[in-house]
């Protein structure tokens, strides 16, 4: 545990920066529910997978290759349907749709997981920049497809980021959605986790009315997978503050795994959350008329794919 984790406090909810995914699942009977995490295999969502299946729920667990998500369900103790969701494929993300739809499974929460982050150079998937296409079309297509699925009081969960902070001016640069008029490897990344604190808006806004719920979190900062594209002094730094700053895995999943089973979350909705507790996002996060615009984009972005 690091430094700062023994010395920060709980917030409202009982929980804070320092809590675990087992802290905050403590005592809780997750049988009979049935929860799917993308990213699976690596990181935080290997870790929501293992603390899910371990209080009982069933998890259909997804990775870019079924090999892969059948390996991290292999290593987890429980129940678990492991499928291929390769975010950046729309091939994939449908065929991963109309598995779970043949199957009927239903699911009483998608957590949102799978991410990349900080490309150095541009790369692209059907002539989008590969971070917003990934983080955000990727999980837009595979939620939108899986709404019908959601139980009456399901919930979804968009891992965000607080470096959804360092999305361009105006939030989503809705004529750069290439990359080609201009890549910052971190801005880009800002503006996809942007997208998906404001799907998860959106969608909060669709749901009311109804029981389901729709909110975003931010994990904490912790040395993953994630940090494989920083350059190599940044990633020694990283390294460095990991005893000192840094969240470990398990505190890493506690916030997306409380969001998305916790019953004091329930009815809370169109929330940003971060150490276990709701949290302030940046200012534009906050523009029901930017959401609904990135919505709209995003479907007219999706109907031209295959
Ligand atoms: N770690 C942090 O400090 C931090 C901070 C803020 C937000 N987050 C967010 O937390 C989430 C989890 O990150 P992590 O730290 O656990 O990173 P990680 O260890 O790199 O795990 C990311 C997961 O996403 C999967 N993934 C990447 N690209 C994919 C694609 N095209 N299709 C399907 N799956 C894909 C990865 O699969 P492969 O292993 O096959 O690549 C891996 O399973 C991300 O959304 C990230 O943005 C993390």
């Amino acid at each position: 545990m690091s430094l700062y984790a023994l010395l920060a406090g709980k917030g409202p909810s009982g929980f804070g920066y320092g809590s675990t995914a087992e802290d905050v699942t403590a005592g809780l009977s997750l049988a009979g529910k049935t929860i799917l995490v993308t990213g699976c295999n690596s990181g935080l969502g290997q870790e929501a997978v293992r603390v899910l299946a371990l209080r009982g729920a069933r998890v259909v667990a997804t990775a870019r290759t079924l090999e892969k998500a059948k390996a991290a369900c292999a290593s987890v103790v429980g129940e678990t349907v492991p499928l291929a969701c390769e975010l950046a494929d729309p091939t994939s993300v449908r065929a991963c749709v109309a598995a779970v739809r043949a199957a009927d499974i239903r699911l009483d929460a998608i957590l949102c997981n799978a991410g990349i982050m900080a490309l150095p150079k541009l790369e692209q998937a059907y002539g989008f920049e590969l971070q917003f296409f990934t983080n955000h079309i990727g999980h837009f297509i595979l939620v939108t497809g899986l709404l019908g699925q959601l139980t009456d009081d399901g919930r979804v969960v968009m891992l965000s980021s607080a470096g959804h902070k360092l999305a361009p001016k105006g939030g989503i640069q809705f004529d750069n959605l290439s990359g080609e008029k201009g890549y910052v490897s971190w801005t880009q990344y800002g503006q996809s986790k942007m997208a998906n604190l404001l799907f998860a808006k959106e969608l909060a806004r669709r749901f009311a009315g109804t029981k389901k719920t729709a909110n975003a979190v931010h994990p904490g900062v912790i040395q993953t997978n994630l940090g494989r594209h920083m350059n190599p002094v940044a990633q020694f730094f990283f390294g460095l503050s990991d005893q000192i700053a840094l969240k470990s895995v398990p505190q890493g999943a506690a916030t997306e795994v409380y969001v998305t089973v916790h019953p004091a979350v329930a009815g809370i909705s169109g929330q940003y959350f971060a150490d276990c507790n709701v949290a302030q996002a940046r200012r534009d996060a906050d523009d029901p008329e930017l959401a609904r615009k990135l919505w709209e984009v995003s479907e007219q972005i999706v109907a031209k794919l295959p």
